[in-house]
């Protein structure tokens, strides 16, 4: 019924998440609140790691890519599965240094990051940069002499595989901001210029071609691609790869029209085409890394908000307002994106009404969700927007100095805050003159 496998309603026409009633969480916690289920979250963790023993025997490890949604909690419930992390910038770092997470399964990307982000990764033990270009490989390999270490690097490259999504996350093809690319012979030089320098060490190859992506095709012609490459770089430079990154992307089902693919089939096609491809080259298996940030913590989160006034504008639309919009979820004014939603308090009730939900910037476009079938709303009513684990918190803005909601985590019928909610104070807390 619902897009999230762990939400059902309740005898009292609630909406349920991991347990829980939402219409109590939206009263003890207030709103706009970012609920997370625990729950599921480490359950899609499992679901990669299961998948990494199933087809490559264990041989690799399941990188949380923090950009979706990364906090202390987040970090732990990542570490304590047993995950390796994806960061990409000083922030990310911090967040995961400050959580305890171990370092040696840390993966720093970043196509610009400074001279401090690589100080800073390089002092506290950073496993792996993902060095983006050769100005950073420079600095990089300096900066690791100064400390005496050799760092272990890999290079994020363009394969130049099409992943048909939204043109803003379609980053494979040779004209994007990320990594080098293979096909005008960069990818090749940097991997012979590191090769000779003295202070890092390039064992291994990182692809990302996109996010949201429904097909398993453009991720097998990715592997099939840098496996022909670390055949290559084998063959031309005596470089061995240890190491096959292949990004993350998997694309989530955010209402019906999307029809992802089980994870584990897309882990299954892309080991076949790995092992394959090994054997063609005559080259070993590398140790596999992948890096889900939305399929792990996407369909884990909702987000409640109070349904406030409701504009009925004959013959043109309905508005529903709510009480949060794109602070604390812009992906409808950057991508467009569509969310499905439910009036937590009418969950069991026809969604019989077509309805636009608008948040409360002063921006038009400032809408969580367009022409969308819900529930009757009244003002007062409770609002949950569902699947919004991913990139909505790590992209939230106090833009209208409006205050970030407070993230709830919930496991078993408990509730505990995992990020308190902003303050008027907090606005203003670096504001000096
Ligand atoms: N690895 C790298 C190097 C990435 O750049 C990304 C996402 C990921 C992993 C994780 O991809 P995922 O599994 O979450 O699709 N703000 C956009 C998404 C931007 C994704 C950027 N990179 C959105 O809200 O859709």
């Amino acid at each position: 019924m619902f897009v999230s496998e762990d939400l059902s309603v309740n005898s009292k026409n609630h909406l349920v998440i991991g347990e829980n009633d939402t219409v109590e969480l939206a009263k003890e916690f207030g709103t706009p609140l970012y609920v997370l289920d625990e729950d599921l979250l480490r359950k899609n963790c499992r679901v990669y790691r299961n998948a990494i023993d199933k087809y490559y025997g264990g041989n690799g490890l399941v990188l949380y890519a923090n950009k979706a949604f990364c906090t202390l909690y987040t970090c732990r419930v990542a570490a304590e599965e047993g995950l390796g992390a994806d960061v990409v910038s000083g922030g990310e770092l911090y967040t995961a240094i400050k959580a305890g997470f171990p370092m040696d399964r840390i993966y720093f990307h970043g196509n610009n990051k400074t001279a401090q982000e690589l100080e800073m990764a390089v002092e506290n033990g950073v496993g792996h940069i993902v060095v983006d270009n050769v100005y950073e490989l420079e600095m990089l390999n300096e900066i690791a002499a100064k400390h005496g270490v050799v760092q272990n690097i890999m290079f994020r490259i363009k394969p130049g595989v099409d992943a048909h999504t939204h043109s803003f996350i379609r980053t494979g093809q040779i004209d994007s901001k990320f990594g080098v690319a293979l096909e005008n012979g960069e990818a090749f030089e940097i991997y012979e210029r590191a090769h000779k320098m003295t202070n890092v060490n390039p064992d291994g190859l990182h692809c990302h071609i996109g996010s949201q992506i429904f097909d398993v095709e453009p991720f097998c012609q990715a592997a099939e691609i840098l496996m022909n490459f670390a055949g290559d770089l084998k063959d031309k430079l005596g470089l061995e790869i240890t190491k096959l990154n292949l990004g993350g992307g998997y694309g989530i089902m955010y209402t019906e029209k999307d029809d992802p693919v089980p994870y584990d089939e897309y882990i299954k096609h892309v080991s076949e085409v790995v092992k394959r491809t090994a054997e063609k080259r005559g080259i070993n298996i590398p140790f596999i890394l992948m890096e889900p940030g939305r399929s792990i913590i996407a369909p884990a989160g909702i987000t409640l908000y109070t349904v406030g006034g409701i504009k009925d504008i004959k013959n043109v639309r309905k508005y529903v307002s709510v009480d949060g919009g794109m602070g604390d979820n812009p992906r409808y004014i950057l991508y467009e994106s569509e969310y499905a939603a439910v009036i937590a308090n009418k969950a069991g009730d026809p969604a019989d009404e077509l309805v636009t939900v608008a948040g409360k910037c002063c921006e038009s476009g400032d809408l969580l969700l367009k022409d969308a079938m819900l529930q009757k709303a009244e003002a007062g009513d409770i609002l949950a927007v569902l699947a919004t684990g991913a990139y909505n918190y790590s992209m939230a803005s106090n833009y209208n100095r409006i205050p970030r909601p407070a993230v709830v985590a919930v496991s078993g019928g408990k509730a505990k805050v995992v990020v308190k909610r902003e303050t008027y104070e907090d606005i203003i807390k670096n504001d000096v003159l």
